[in-house]
């Protein structure tokens, strides 16, 4: 996967960045550095092509999710996850996924369908991509993820069956709720930033 890789100080945060549908590599690292200016930073394409658009996985149409797709492509960001991490001496249960709309939902697949150490994420903009096939305890997890009543892309039911699989399995959620629609505006970044800053 193409992926940027920028080190930052030793106390500063290490985010995987996972940007949004029509997005790249370079699209979440000005959020990352605004979270943490001393942060590392990790970010990742999606390998998946949409009419020139880069995704984490398939779909065929607006939320009709390629579930094959799916499987692959977060076992391909485990990975590379994994890899990267080994290379650059990184303790996979330090890094914090930062994700948006498309990465957002890949980040919140990878913590509830896989068994790997990654524990925080900061979730813009998700909803449940409706799979429920593990029930791992969640609880040295937790998520802060972000909720525009006006999104015309999430709808309400399914951001909420997104927290609702997390709470059952015992993750500890922190819920950024707008008025807004599916753009990631300043006051969801602040509250974002903050969680962050309390995070060990
Ligand atoms: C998705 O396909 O993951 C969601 O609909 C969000 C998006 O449009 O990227």
């Amino acid at each position: 996967m193409h992926s940027i890789f920028q080190e930052g100080s030793k106390k500063g945060k290490k985010l995987i960045l996972l940007h949004g549908t029509g997005g790249d590599e370079t699209s979440l690292m000005d959020i990352g550095r605004y979270l943490d200016e001393e942060a590392t930073l990790l970010s990742f394409r999606g390998t998946v092509q949409e009419e020139g658009m880069n995704r984490f996985f398939k779909r065929n149409g607006l939320n009709q999710f390629d579930y094959e797709s799916l499987e692959q492509e977060t076992d391909r960001l485990l990975r590379e996850i994994q890899q990267i991490s080994q290379e650059k001496a990184i303790p996979i249960s330090e890094w914090v996924m930062v994700g948006y709309s498309n990465g957002a939902n890949i980040a919140a697949h990878l913590l509830l369908e896989r068994t790997a150490a990654l524990r925080q994420a900061i979730l813009f903009h998700p909803m449940s991509l409706g799979v429920d096939s593990q029930d791992f305890s969640l609880k040295d997890k937790q998520v802060w993820l972000s909720v525009g009543a006006n999104d015309p892309i999430v709808p309400k039911a399914s951001v909420d069956k997104l927290v609702e699989q997390l709470k059952k399995r015992d993750a500890r959620v922190s819920i950024f709720k707008s008025q807004q629609g599916h753009q990631i505006t300043l006051d969801e970044l602040n509250d974002a930033k903050k969680w962050l800053s309390q995070m060990k």
